[in-house]
């Protein structure tokens, strides 16, 4: 008895000792940046993907992979706000994000009927994902989904059993990326509306797929696994946006990590929850001293300083309350819950940038390609998610 209530008061402590999560998660900078890039967004619609080393946005086309994220994150704010309501303090008063949110994706419906987007047609259905939660008959919303959803069905080979993540000029050498595990979820809403358990089949054949193939023994990922799609084997093991073959780029391990947890939280499978948390340990374990994720977890420090990737630390972050929610014990719990805040912590004391259009700055899109010190949409997308979620689970109050 006795040395139960020792333990009981030294978690307590660990808790409450531990450091809260970022104020800056819920500044009213935030929904004043969201509002003020719904209302310079161009018209006709093109999408903010990530800024100039200066804070600028950078708009695209609807049919880019990053189109749904910008959306979805006025759907975030809105989703505050309904958790919050809307105080001089938190700034959410400013705007009907239900109507920023709606107005903002309709530039992304034509891509219903195809798109240049590969497998990254989950991103593109977030939008009318978040519209289903609030309005479950929305029948534009659910035709979105069931499209996309066809779309990527689509790239399905049973030979290989995955989804093609990226077309290739020779058809046999079928591409797949570790960020496809994020588009999967699609799937599962769509055997929703649908009824049609085929999609449900093809993402849990994708993940085991990848769970055999993607992973290094000591929980790292590659970002690109080649196949044959007429014979389904393995050509090549490779990276495309990191730092080299043999390393792992960090964004891409973040997309493995929520991928997997979200492929348990969908199917109650254990090798996914087991899968995710080798992903997790991995990237956790490789965070360096400082606390700020890397773009790429072997790359270089000279020169220094090497780039971060803020959005694979808000990415991971979610990833990591999401297997927090798994733990039976209250330590194995506390243990994500708290990374996932350090994380958060680290990230906002780098790239919290008032100044910037963006939330964030340090962000990496594609460092081989030079493209890195910016703001990300995804990067922010993830940060005002995990906001939210640290204050449904008591775990940060509303300003
Ligand atoms: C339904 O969803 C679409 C697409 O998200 C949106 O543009 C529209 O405003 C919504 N309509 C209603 C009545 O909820
Ligand atoms: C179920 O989905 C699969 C994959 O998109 C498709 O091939 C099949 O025709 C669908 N079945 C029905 C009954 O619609
Ligand atoms: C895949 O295998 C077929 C049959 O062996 C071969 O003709 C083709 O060149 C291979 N493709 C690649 C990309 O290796
Ligand atoms: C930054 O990360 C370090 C190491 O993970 C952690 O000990 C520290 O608490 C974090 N800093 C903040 C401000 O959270
Ligand atoms: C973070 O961004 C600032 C501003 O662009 C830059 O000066 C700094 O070197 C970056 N740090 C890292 C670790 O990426």
């Amino acid at each position: 008895m006795h040395s139960h209530l020792a333990l009981l008061s030294l978690c307590i402590l660990a808790v409450s000792g531990a450091a809260p999560p970022p104020e800056q998660l819920f500044s009213p900078l935030v929904p004043k940046k969201v509002l003020a890039t719904f209302k310079a967004l161009p018209n006709p619609t093109k999408y903010p993907q990530y800024t100039t080393t200066t804070g600028t946005w950078q708009y695209f086309s609807p049919d880019t992979w990053t189109s749904g994220f910008f959306p979805a994150t006025a759907y975030e704010v809105n989703t505050r706000r309904k958790l919050c309501g809307a105080t001089p303090a938190n700034g959410l008063g400013i705007a009907d994000w239900l109507a920023v949110g709606r107005a903002a994706s309709t530039a992304e419906l034509p891509l219903v009927n195809g798109n240049g987007q590969g497998h990254d047609q989950g991103f593109l259905s977030f939008p009318f994902v978040e519209e289903l939660d609030a309005n479950p008959n929305n029948q534009t919303a659910q035709t979105a989904i069931k499209g996309f959803a066809r779309i990527l069905a689509d790239r399905f080979n049973p030979v290989v059993g995955c989804t093609r993540s990226w077309n290739t000029a020779d058809p046999t050498d079928f591409q797949v990326i570790i960020d496809n595990m994020m588009n999967l979820e699609l799937l599962f809403h769509a055997e929703t509306l649908t009824g049609n358990s085929t999609l449900r089949k093809i993402a849990t054949t994708h993940a085991d797929t990848t769970m055999k193939n993607h992973i290094r023994p000591d929980g790292s990922t590659w970002h690109v696994v080649e196949y044959n799609s007429t014979t389904g084997s393995v050509i090549k093991k490779r990276t495309a946006q990191g730092y080299s073959d043999d390393s792992t780029w960090s964004r891409g391990q973040a997309w493995g990590i929520y991928g997997f947890a979200n492929m348990f939280r969908l199917t109650g499978d254990q090798n996914y929850l087991i899968t995710a948390r080798r992903l997790a340990k991995y990237f956790l374990d490789n965070i360096p001293a400082d606390g700020i994720v890397p773009w790429d977890f072997n790359a270089p420090l000279v020169p220094a300083p090497r780039p971060a990737d803020s959005s694979a630390a808000t990415i991971a972050a979610n990833a990591l309350l999401l297997l927090a929610k798994y733990e039976t014990t209250a330590a194995a719990a506390e243990f994500y819950t708290q990374s996932a805040i350090d994380i958060l912590n680290n990230i906002t004391h780098l790239a919290w940038n008032p100044s910037w259009q963006s939330l964030l700055s340090n962000g990496t899109v594609n460092k081989p390609a030079n493209n890195y010190l910016t703001g990300t949409v995804y990067g922010d997308h993830y940060y005002v998610k995990a906001g939210n979620e640290l204050i449904m689970r008591g775990l940060a109050r509303c300003t």
